[in-house]
């Protein structure tokens, strides 16, 4: 199916009507449709970038059945039930419900559905892509289960109130290829913009939950719980810990992935990890469940897009003041310094390095100069676990947030957070105590 795609690009505009009216009729002369099993591997494939495991399964639960909460502001949203059941789950739905559902957020009885589920996203997915979706959601093990109710206040409980939210936020329609571009761009676009969601998280939103288009993929944030610990590469979280964390930007701004080539890029989304950096935070999970199960070409056509992302950034208002920028230096000497250095570089994995004090640079890093520090103060607090341990992977970093008196006080992490995104050529907006204390 990669190749049909990829030739209906290169058609380009005009041809492409021809090319796909000529490859049916050559489809059914020469290649017989695409066995049932085929069909539904290629839906695996696909709900796999789609990550709708990780979202459809609760902890502990079957996958697939739903019942996760996701926190939102405006209240929590549980996981539907995606298994053929017919009672609790989609078992009486037919194609063109799920394609419905998928672009325009509204449910086979025809309520709306909340864009926690990232119909946004998937509105761009292929009408090809949906049919296999399909075949796969079908073929799975039926399981009976009913998610708990959502928890959200007056007005917000009124799914109607989406009818309104998609006149003004939802863009509904297929992804159209860019014939300018080449096919890898226009396959890395459809994979970023469409499954991949990436904007869900990626991209900052405006107080009625919409994306902001302006900044697009240029850094969100998101609630989730704080990774605990990490047994046979399952991320297993504080369930009670729910915490905002930041998603980082993904243009080619030098707060964003402006010093990432294709390959390191690539090598993220596929393992986890890179010279630069690694996945510890919500995204670990995206990895674990989505990217790292997508082929090589696909990881680096995402890659191919976003590093022709313009580099675009929110703008920094709020400068550091030399007094944060000296207790800032202090800590970072005392608790930090011994592994990323001095200069801010890091120790790479190199075969004669200290494998205790191996670290990626903080040195035009993302996480480090994201608009919302939330993802890096979770990180000072509470570390950073990889969930994939190959061995590329970077060790455990500690967590500074200690008991009996050890720990750094508000004060102290905010003006550690100021001193490194604003080091070494690092910018970033001034970070208050009480942006600590949030992440407490
Ligand atoms: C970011 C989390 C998230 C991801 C990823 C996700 N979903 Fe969902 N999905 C939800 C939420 C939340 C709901 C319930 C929305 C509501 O109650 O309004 C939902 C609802 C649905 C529904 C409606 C079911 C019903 O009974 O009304 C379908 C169908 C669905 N998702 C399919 C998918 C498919 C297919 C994928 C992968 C391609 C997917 N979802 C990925 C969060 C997600
Ligand atoms: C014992 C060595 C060590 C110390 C001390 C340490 N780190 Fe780290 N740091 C690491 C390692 C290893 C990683 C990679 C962890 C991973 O990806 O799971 C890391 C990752 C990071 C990252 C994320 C890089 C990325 O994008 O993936 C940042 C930011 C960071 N450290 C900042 C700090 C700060 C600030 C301090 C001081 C409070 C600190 N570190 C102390 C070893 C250390
Ligand atoms: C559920 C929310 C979520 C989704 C969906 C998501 N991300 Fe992320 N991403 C994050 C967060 C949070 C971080 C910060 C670091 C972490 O969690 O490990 C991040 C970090 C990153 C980083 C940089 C890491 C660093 O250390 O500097 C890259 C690259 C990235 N994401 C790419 C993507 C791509 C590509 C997609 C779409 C396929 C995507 N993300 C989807 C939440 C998300």
């Amino acid at each position: 199916m990669h190749q049909r795609f990829y030739q209906r690009c290169v058609a380009g505009a005009v041809i492409v009507g021809f090319f796909f009216v000529g490859g049916r009729t050559f489809a059914q002369d020469a290649t017989p449709a695409p066995p049932e099993a085929a069909l539904i591997e290629k839906g695996k494939y696909l709900a796999t970038a789609g990550d709708c495991i990780s979202c459809h399964t609760r902890p502990h639960g079957e996958q697939f059945a739903g019942g996760l909460p996701l926190k939102t502001p405006f209240g929590t949203i549980y996981t539907a039930n995606i298994t053929p059941d017919k009672e609790t789950g989609i078992g009486n739905w037919t194609e063109e419900q799920l394609a419905r559902a998928m672009r325009e957020g509204v449910a086979d009885d025809g309520s709306h559905l909340y864009p926690a589920f990232p119909y946004p996203s998937y509105t761009k997915v292929t009408d090809e892509d949906v049919h296999a979706i399909y075949a796969y959601l079908k073929s799975l093990k039926p399981v009976s289960y009913n998610p708990p109710k959502n928890e959200m206040p007056f007005p917000f409980s009124q799914r109607g109130l989406m009818a309104i939210w998609n006149k003004m936020f939802l863009r509904e329609g297929r992804y159209a290829p860019d014939a300018s571009q080449s096919p890898e761009w226009n396959r890395g676009a459809y994979l970023v913009e469409g499954l991949g969601h990436c904007s869900a998280c990626h991209t900052p939103r405006n107080q009625l939950g919409g994306e902001r288009t302006s900044l697009a993929l240029t850094g969100g944030t998101y609630q989730d719980a704080i990774v605990d610990s990490v047994h046979e590469q399952e991320i297993v979280k504080q369930e009670n810990m729910i915490r905002p964390w930041s998603a980082v930007n993904l243009t080619s701004s030098p707060q964003g992935l402006g010093a990432w080539s294709v390959e390191e890029i690539a090598a993220y989304l596929k393992t986890g990890h890179n010279a630069l950096a690694g996945a510890f935070g919500p995204m670990a999970q995206i990895v674990s469940n989505s990217t790292q199960y997508l082929t090589d070409e696909d990881t680096r056509a995402m890659a191919v897009y976003l590093k022709s992302l313009p580099p675009v950034a929110p703008p920094i208002d709020k400068s550091v003041n030399a007094d944060q920028m000296q207790k800032g230096e202090i800590a970072y000497t005392v608790r930090c310094g011994d592994c990323h250095l001095p200069t801010g570089l890091g120790s790479p994995k190199t075969p004669d390095a200290d494998p205790t004090k191996v670290s990626p640079p903080l040195v035009g890093n993302p996480v480090v100069q994201a608009d919302d520090p939330a993802t890096l103060i979770n990180l000072i607090l509470y570390g950073a676990h990889e969930a994939i341990m190959d061995d590329k992977a970077w060790p455990k970093m500690p967590g500074f947030e200690m008991d009996f008196g050890l720990g750094m006080d508000d004060d102290q992490v905010a003006a550690l957070a100021n001193y490194v995104r604003n080091s070494w050529g690092n910018k970033g907006n001034m970070v208050a105590p009480k942006d600590v204390a949030k992440q407490r």
